[in-house]
C-alpha cells in the first residue's frame, strides 16, 4: 500500500477535482468585483454584456439571484453576494455573468459599466490602531482582556517595573493569502434530487448546510461531494461566492454551472490572515525567570467586523510560566477583504512575535536561547490550573539542539566567505483539539471493509487515516479497507481544521469498529448461526470460537448476508476537565546572508515535534515540512501590499512572493513520540497546523545571529537588511 493512498490518483490526473466534472449543458459563470474599496454602486450597465455573444444571464445587485445569508453553528453567518449595493473593499463580488463558455463569459464581465458613489475608505492598519476597539470574544469564548497578576500585584505594568530587566518591543506581521492550488469555484448542477455541488472545502455537510441556507432548502436537498481539495489551509472553511453563485444560478437556469475564481480575485473575493500589531513587553529577573509578560494586538478586520487573528490569546495565554499575565486584543475595521483562519490563526504571527521578544530577551541577558525557553516552560496554561496532560518540549530542544549542532553556535554567528551564517530557534505549539465526528463502518462478504465519513481531505493524508485506523481496529491489513469521504451524505465528520480530523475521525473508527465487531460476534454465536451458542472471539479479521475459525466475510456470506455497517461517534469530552492539550515542538533554522548583497538564503532547517501518536510517519513529515516552508514563507517572502485605494498591488502570483525550491533546503522533521491517550483513544495531537508555527521566529531569529540585525516585521527583505 502507498503511504498514501490518494497519491497515484493525483500523481496521473485521475483525481477530480470540483472543476474537473464536465456535465451536459453546462455553464460557464465568471465572478465580477468592484474596483473602488468602499462606497455605494449607483448603477451596472449590463446592456453590453447581456447582448454579447453566447451570454445567458448577467446577475448584480439590480437583478439578483435569490440568495439569503445561511448560519452555522461553527462560523455564525456567512456572507453572501449580490444582496445590496454597498461596496466595502477593493475586489468584492457584485455581479456574476453566465454564457455557453468561459471566455464568453469573462469577456462580457469586462463589458459591465459600473459607476459608485465613492466613499472615503480606511485601508491602513497603522492608521486605525489609536482608535482600535476591543475584540469581541473568540470562538472559544475567550474575552479579549486577559489578567493573570500575582497576589501582591497591582498591575502589570507595577510588575514590568518590578522587573530586573525588560524587553519591550514592538512586532509587525503582514496580510497573507492562503493561496491554495486549486481556486475556490463550484460545478453546480440540479438533478431530481435536488442540487449536486462539486466544490473544495473542509467539511463538505456545513457546506451543504450553508449552501440550502443560502438558497432557503432543505438540507438533504443538496448533495456537497468533494473526495478531493486542492489545498485549503483555513481558507475553505466557510462557503465563497463562486459557490454560492453557481448553485443559485444553477437553479434559476436548470443548467449546470461551472464558476471559478480567477487567481487574482482569489486574493480578495475570499478571505485572508489578517495583518497584525503586536507590542510585547517581558519582565524577567537576571537568571532569565519571567516575572510579567504583557502582549497586546491589533489586527485587522473587515469594515463590518469579522475574524480576529487571536495573536495574544494563542500565544502568550500558554507558552510560558509567569506570575503576572495580560492580553489585550484589538481589532482595527478597514475596507480591505475578509479576514478568517489561515493554518495556525493566531500561533503563526503571534509566535513570530513572543518568540522573536523571547530572543530578544535571551541576547539582553545573555543566556542560551534554549536555556530560557526551558527555565520558562510552563506546567500549565497560566491562570489555569489545569496541567498538560504531557509535555516533551524539553525532549524536543534537547533532541533538536543535538541534531542541529546548536553547541557550535556563537553568539555573534559566523561567517563563511562572503557569507554570515546565524542559526535561530523557536518554540512552536499548537493545542491540541478534536471535534465531534461519527463515522461508518461497513464489513463486507468479499474480506474487506469500509470507513466512511463526510469529512474532507484537503490534500492532509485523511482518507489513508481512515484505512490505517481502520485497519488496525478491524485487525486486518490496511489495503482491505476502502476509505470513503468528502461526501455531505455521509456519517458527518467534522471539519478538517484545526489540526484535528486525525484525532476526531480516529477515535470514531474505534468506536465503530468496536461496535460493528460486538455486532458480528453477535451474529456468530445466534441460534442457528455458525457459531450457534459459542463464546466467540474476534482476532485478526475473523470470528473465533471452540477450535473452529472463519473470517468475517466467509461468516457473513454463510448468514446470507453482504455486508453489516454500524456508526461511531466521538466529541470532546470529560477529559478537557481535567488537562489542558497541546502539540509541542523545536524549530530551527540556519540562514546565510550575503555580505554584500544582503539576500538571505535559509541553509538548513530542523523541527522536533511531540505531537502524540504519528498515525502514517511519511505525510506526516511532508505535513510539517509544508508548515515549517510556510514559515519560511511568512518570514522572507509573503505580504500583500496595500495601495491606498485598497488594491493589492501584488495580488497575483507574479508579485505574491511564495517560496520555489530553490528557497527550500533540506527540511528534517523529527518527532518524539509519545501517545496522548489522555486526550483521545487514539493518542494522536495535531500535526497539520504546528508545523508553520514558530519558524518565522527562527528565521528572524537566525538572521540577527548572523548579522546583528534585529528585523521586528514580516517579510524580511533585502532593504531591512541594508
Ligand atoms: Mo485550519 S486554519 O483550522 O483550516
Amino acid at each position: 500500500m502507498p503511504s498514501r493512498l490518494d497519491s497515484p490518483l493525483k500523481v496521473t490526473g485521475q483525481a477530480r477535482y470540483g472543476l474537473d466534472h464536465d456535465l451536459p449543458g453546462m455553464t460557464y459563470g465568471y465572478v465580477v468585483v468592484s474596483t473602488i474599496a468602499h462606497g455605494e454602486i449607483a448603477a451596472m450597465d449590463v446592456t453590453a454584456a447581456t447582448s454579447s455573444p453566447g451570454v445567458i444571464a448577467v446577475y448584480t445587485p439590480f437583478e439578483p439571484l435569490d440568495l439569503r445569508s445561511p448560519s452555522t453553528p461553527m462560523f455564525g453567518e456567512t456572507w453572501v453576494p449580490l444582496r445590496d449595493r454597498e461596496v466595502a473593499y477593493y475586489g468584492q463580488p457584485i455581479g456574476f455573468v453566465v454564457a455557453e463558455t468561459f471566455e464568453q463569459a469573462r469577456d462580457a464581465a469586462g463589458l459591465i459599466e459600473v459607476s459608485y458613489h465613492e466613499r472615503p475608505a480606511l485601508t491602513s492598519l497603522r492608521d486605525g490602531l489609536a482608535e482600535a476597539p476591543d475584540a469581541p470574544p473568540s470562538m472559544g469564548g475567550e474575552p479579549p482582556s486577559l489578567d493573570v497578576l500575582a497576589p501582591d500585584v497591582e498591575s502589570i505594568e507595577d510588575a514590568l517595573a518590578a522587573s530586573p530587566v525588560v524587553v519591550d518591543r514592538t512586532y509587525t506581521t503582514a496580510t497573507q493569502n492562503h493561496a491554495a492550488m486549486e481556486p475556490h469555484s463550484a460545478v453546480a448542477a440540479w438533478g431530481p434530487d435536488g442540487l449536486v455541488l462539486h466544490s473544495g472545502n473542509q467539511m463538505s455537510d456545513m457546506q451543504a448546510a450553508e449552501v440550502a441556507g443560502a438558497l432557503g432548502l432543505d438540507p438533504a436537498s443538496v448533495h456537497a461531494v468533494n473526495p478531493f481539495v486542492g489545498g485549503a489551509f483555513g481558507g475553505k472553511g466557510q462557503t465563497s461566492a463562486p459557490t454560492f453563485l453557481a448553485a443559485a444560478a444553477a437553479k434559476a437556469l436548470g443548467r449546470p454551472v461551472k464558476a471559478a475564481l480567477t487567481r487574482e480575485q482569489v486574493f480578495t473575493a475570499t478571505a485572508n490572515r489578517a495583518a497584525t500589531v503586536q507590542r510585547i513587553s517581558l519582565g524577567a529577573d537576571h537568571d532569565g525567570t519571567l516575572i510579567a509578560v504583557r502582549h497586546d494586538s491589533w489586527a485587522a478586520t473587515p469594515a463590518g467586523g469579522g475574524f480576529v487573528e487571536p495573536t495574544s490569546h494563542g500565544t502568550s495565554r500558554e507558552w510560558y510560566a509567569t506570575q503576572n499575565l495580560s492580553l489585550r486584543q484589538k481589532m482595527v475595521p478597514l475596507n480591505l477583504p475578509p479576514t478568517t483562519f489561515m493554518r495556525a490563526p493566531g500561533e503563526a504571527p503571534g509566535s513570530f512575535a513572543l518568540e522573536s521578544a523571547i530572543d530578544e530577551l535571551a541576547v539582553e541577558l545573555g543566556v542560551d536561547p534554549i536555556e530560557l525557553r526551558r527555565r520558562n516552560s510552563s506546567t500549565a496554561p497560566p491562570g489555569k490550573d489545569l496541567q498538560w496532560s504531557a509535555k516533551y518540549l524539553d525532549d524536543c530542544f534537547r533532541i533538536g539542539a543535538q541534531r542541529f549542532g546548536w553547541a557550535e553556535r556563537s553568539p555573534h554567528g559566523r561567517t563563511d566567505g562572503d557569507w554570515l551564517v546565524g542559526m535561530g530557534t523557536a518554540t512552536a505549539m499548537f493545542p491540541a483539539l478534536r471535534f465531534p465526528a461519527t463515522v461508518e463502518v461497513t464489513l463486507r462478504a468479499d474480506d474487506t471493509a469500509v470507513v466512511s465519513t463526510s469529512g474532507a481531505d484537503p490534500g492532509t493524508g485523511l482518507r489513508t487515516v481512515l484505512s490505517l485506523v481502520g485497519a488496525e481496529s478491524l485487525d486486518i491489513a490496511p489495503d482491505r479497507v476502502t476509505p470513503r469521504l468528502g461526501d455531505s451524505s455521509l456519517p458527518s465528520g467534522g471539519m478538517s481544521g484545526g489540526s484535528t480530523a486525525t484525532a476526531s475521525a480516529g477515535t470514531a473508527i474505534m468506536v465503530a469498529a468496536t461496535k460493528v465487531i460486538d455486532e458480528l460476534l453477535g451474529l456468530a454465536s445466534a441460534a442457528g448461526a455458525p457459531f450457534d451458542g459459542a463464546d466467540v472471539t474476534y482476532e485478526d479479521g475473523r470470528v473465533l470460537a471452540d477450535g473452529r475459525t472463519m473470517s468475517f466475510g466467509e461468516l457473513l456470506r454463510a448468514l446470507g448476508r453482504e455486508s453489516l455497517s454500524t456508526t461511531g461517534s466521538s466529541a470532546p469530552g470529560e477529559e478537557r476537565t481535567k488537562h489542558s492539550f497541546s502539540s509541542f515542538g523545536a524549530q530551527f533554522c540556519e540562514v546565510r546572508v550575503h555580505r554584500l548583497t544582503r539576500e538571505v538564503r535559509v541553509s538548513r532547517m530542523l523541527g522536533v515535534f511531540d505531537a502524540g501518536r504519528i498515525i502514517n510517519p511519511q505525510p506526516a513529515r511532508s505535513q510539517l515540512m509544508g508548515g515549517m516552508i510556510w514559515g519560511i514563507s511568512a518570514a522572507l517572502h509573503e505580504g500583500l501590499e496595500v495601495e491606498d485605494s485598497g488594491r493589492f498591488a501584488n495580488g497575483d502570483f507574479a508579485g505574491y512572493l511564495l517560496p520555489v525550491n530553490a528557497d527550500v533546503p533540506e527540511v528534517d522533521v523529527q518527532f518524539v513520540e509519545h501517545p496522548d491517550t489522555l486526550h483521545n483513544d487514539l493518542g494522536a495531537k495535531g500535526i497539520g497546523e504546528i508545523g508553520a508555527v514558530g519558524m518565522a521566529a527562527a528565521v528572524a531569529n537566525a538572521i540577527h545571529n548572523a548579522t546583528g540585525t534585529r528585523v521586528r516585521h514580516i517579510p524580511i527583505t533585502i532593504e531591512d537588511l541594508l
